[in-house]
């Protein structure tokens, strides 16, 4: 098949959630979760999915190569450094995809050159030309991109963009990979590239923009004003530091401000809320209240001025609906009563399509909630549902816990854990029961690691809500979070000590690489 073509008004959506997004510290995915958001994006109509890092692990280059191979409309990339054996690792990776892509980077801005690289500028004019001959030895569509782009001196960018379009990149992407730029500034960035450097209309221009201060949206439009016809973003916004353009957000202002923004994509828009809540499921990384686009509150009216507007006419203060970015109206109440087929229905109103076993036993969880719990609320749904697609796999599963806590301590739990089929049970002590309640997990499973986060919040209103709990757990470099929700706090505090327990061996066992920054690390106590 065909490689994108971006003619006239058509901007092609570039995800890199699995790769930038999933880079960044704690939110690594599975390689279950890895297919089901790159199944989900392809659904969506993303034109570029990209992957993974093929050289990064095995788990990146198996997950890569099972993308490659099940992905049916998007073309699928994959990352690479310049060197030979990177490239030669990722064209292995996506070979097997309709639509192969390899993308390959290498610093350009005189601090990377000099401390990062240490290269002279013109050894890094011939690895350009080199790798991405490489690249096209590989597939037709090859991806380069200037690392720092807009930190690089204009006349050094020009040469290598030049370069690298006569070795046969085929998509040209200038990312600000500190997010250090302004709109105005990554406007003139890409028109002036786009303008001298003589072979540039046989290339797509590609945006890339971190959001270091706030402004990768905003810059990302920019370039696409200034000619860029591919926009490079992560749902949610996640990625590395601050994180990456938020693809709902890009492709909503686009839709939403087409006066000023005269642009189209291709992506179904009623999918952005079902995407957003799967990778929020899978990565563990909540999404903010207020988020633009996929918040909870991005559609909420509360105070009473504006709710007043809202219903003598919904544009007062909508400029989009909640149906058009996927929000449905709920009309089904679930509680104790519920039937399986009702319990489907409102999985699917709320962007969930599970298999049967996964549904039955979400539908077992519900029961048991609506006997502990007067109302059942969507966000309770949620909460349960995103829980049951992140623990389907997981090796270790909490079985049954006793607490004593109060004034007189020591606290202590009594746990009962599945590890690996069989059922462990101790009993430890601790500052505090949820420290007691980690002490136990730990002497059923020795580990090194150290509780970096720990965050309760509730899930709805009321005494009886359920709690919500992240745990972010760091060893040696590696970093993973972990949710889990429940009425009782302890119990949703081991459960989700245990889910990011597990994540953590699943990133042993595929010898993912220490992340690079790793925040200082803390025990917690007495909570
Ligand atoms: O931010 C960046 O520069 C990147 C490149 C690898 C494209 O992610
Ligand atoms: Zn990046």
């Amino acid at each position: 098949m065909s490689q994108p073509t971006a003619s006239g008004e058509h901007v092609l959506i570039f995800d890199t959630t699995l790769r930038d997004g999933e880079q960044c510290p704690g939110a690594t995915m599975t390689f279950e979760e890895k297919l089901e958001v790159a199944d989900l994006l392809d659904e969506m109509g993303v034109d570029i999915i990209e992957a993974g890092f093929p050289i990064a692990s095995e788990g990146d280059f198996d997950a890569v190569s099972a993308i490659a191979k099940r992905v049916k409309r998007s073309v699928v990339a994959g990352l690479a450094r310049a060197g030979l054996k990177d490239i030669d690792r990722c064209g292995e990776a996506v070979r097997h995809a309709r639509r192969p892509r390899i993308h390959t980077f290498l610093s350009t801005s005189p601090i990377h050159m000099k401390f990062k690289l240490q290269k002279e500028p013109d050894e890094v004019l011939d690895m350009v030309r080199a790798s991405v001959e490489r690249a096209r030895g590989y597939v037709e569509d090859v991806e380069w991109s200037a690392e720092d782009g807009t930190r690089t001196e204009l006349d050094f960018l020009c040469r290598c963009v030049e370069i690298a379009i006569k070795a046969g990149a085929t998509t040209i992407n200038i990312p600000d990979t500190v997010g250090y730029t302004v709109p105005e500034e990554y406007f003139a960035l890409f028109k002036t590239v786009r303008e001298r450097v003589p072979n540039s209309d046989k290339a797509i221009f590609s945006v890339h923009c971190h959001n270091d201060l706030g402004m990768a949206v905003a810059n990302s439009l920019a370039g696409v004003k200034a000619g860029a016809r591919q926009v490079e973003c992560t749902i949610n916004g996640i990625g590395e530091r601050a994180g990456n353009a938020a693809l709902e957000e890009i492709v909503m202002a686009i839709r939403t401000r087409s006066d000023v923004l005269p642009f189209k994509t291709g992506v179904d828009t009623t999918m952005l809320t079902r995407a957003s809540k799967l990778v929020a499921a899978a990565t563990s990384f909540p999404v903010q209240y207020n988020k633009a686009i996929v918040g909870r509150n991005a559609f909420a009216h509360e105070s009473g001025i504006h709710q007043d507007g809202m219903l003598k006419h919904t544009q007062t203060y909508e400029i989009m609906t909640p149906e058009s970015v996927g929000v449905t109206k709920t009309s089904l109440v679930m509680g104790k009563h519920s039937g399986r087929n009702a319990f489907r229905t409102k999985l699917k109103e709320l962007g969930y399509e599970l298999g049967e076993n996964a549904l039955e036993d979400a539908f077992n969880r519900l029961k048991a909630l609506a006997d502990r719990k007067k109302v059942i609320y969507d966000e309770d749904i949620e909460a349960l549902v995103d829980e049951e697609i992140a623990t389907a796999t997981d090796r270790i599963k909490v079985v049954a816990m006793i607490v004593i806590a109060g004034t007189s301590g020591p606290q202590s739990a009594t746990l009962t854990l599945d590890i690996d089929g069989r059922h462990q049970t101790v009993q430890a002590a601790g500052n505090g029961p949820v420290d007691a309640t980690f002490n136990a997990i730990h002497s059923l499973v020795p580990h090194t690691a150290v509780l970096e986060l720990y965050q309760v919040h509730a899930v709805t209103e009321g005494t009886d809500a359920q709690a919500e709990v992240s745990v972010r757990l760091q060893e040696n470099g590696r970093t993973t979070s972990a949710k889990a929700a429940d009425p009782d706090t302890l119990v949703a505090s081991a459960k989700a000590y245990v889910a990011a327990l597990n994540k953590l061996m699943i990133k042993r066992e595929r010898g993912a690489p220490a992340q690079r920054f790793v925040e200082p690390a803390g025990r917690l106590r007495g909570v």
